[in-house]
């Protein structure tokens, strides 16, 4: 019987213990402050902004939306980037992708402070990663990794393969697992003969953004399925990567969408967030 890895269950349990730490903190005389930043009128990122507001609230963090038109010079989203990196009120600087065409994402990403990167996504942070060093880990992977440990799956030696190559996920997850000793292959859309690849795998990451892509042929009997995929099929119903219906009769393990590895994400958000506020004590008391 497949086993479903129930994402939001997992991380009800994690936001709850994120919850008390809030608390605790708090008593030192620190909220955890989450400043999100929307540029334009994309109704998916309004939905995610939103959803991160509610999760702040609901852990007791504070949180601030800065919302630009569309037609935003990239000096002014620089200036308040900058604004943010200086107040003391904000631990996570988080400016939601994608940005209008006329704005460089990757000027936007290194203006913010590497300490305040909740995202992970900051070279410095992902140089981190990379050599094990203590770093912001991005949001999806590093949920991606604690929905595995809390399933008990133990990584060593397990052959992943990841199908996607993006720097927001499949890069990043990828290395996160070889961290952990696991054996890590990255397939793309120029890999030839995708199924021999993912056949070979103990466990599949699919990242590619391709609504049903992954389908029964490419797993191999009693496997471990993350669907990283947010799509929308042609009735406009929220599908992942995987072909689910048909994968779930093959696969040991499958994370579901919606409901998978989703709200894992959010919740890593709330994770790095109070951990850039821990931080920020810790400078407090050691300059004291
Ligand atoms: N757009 C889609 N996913 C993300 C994310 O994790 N962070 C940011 N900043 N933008 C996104």
């Amino acid at each position: 019987m497949v086993h479903i890895i129930d994402g939001k269950e997992i991380a009800k349990k994690r936001k709850g213990e994120i919850a008390q730490q809030v608390e605790v903190l708090k008593k030192s005389g620190i909220t955890p402050g989450l400043a999100v930043v929307l540029v334009g009128d994309n109704q998916a990122s309004r939905t995610y902004v939103r959803n991160k507001q509610k999760t702040c609230k609901e852990l007791g963090m504070h949180s601030v939306l800065i919302e630009y038109a569309e037609d935003l010079p990239e000096e002014e989203l620089l200036g308040k980037i900058d604004e943010l990196n200086q107040d003391e009120s904000i631990h996570g600087i988080l400016v939601q992708l994608p940005l209008p065409a006329h704005i460089s994402e990757m000027k936007v990403i290194e203006a913010i402070s590497p300490d305040k990167d909740v995202d992970g996504f900051h070279p410095i942070n992902i140089g981190r990663m990379m050599i094990g060093q203590d770093s912001f880990l991005p949001c999806t992977p590093y949920g991606i990794l604690v929905m595995l440990k809390e399933t008990g799956i133990n990584l060593e030696g397990k052959h992943v393969v990841v199908v996607g190559r993006s720097n927001i996920v499949g890069k990043p997850v990828g290395q996160l697992l070889l961290n952990e000793n696991a054996t890590v292959t990255y397939c793309h859309s120029r890999t030839k003969n995708l199924e021999e690849h993912t056949l070979a795998a103990d466990i599949v990451i699919a990242a590619v953004g391709r609504a049903g892509f992954i389908k029964q042929e490419h797993i191999k009997p009693g496997a471990i399925v993350i669907d990283v995929g947010i799509n929308r099929n042609e009735e406009g119903k929220l599908c992942g990567d995987v072909a689910f219906e048909e994968v779930k009769e093959k696969a040991g393990y499958i994370t579901p969408v919606p409901g998978g590895v989703g709200p894992m994400t959010i919740t890593m958000l709330m994770d790095n967030t109070l951990k850039s506020a821990r931080n920020s004590l810790k400078t407090l008391q050691s300059t004291k």
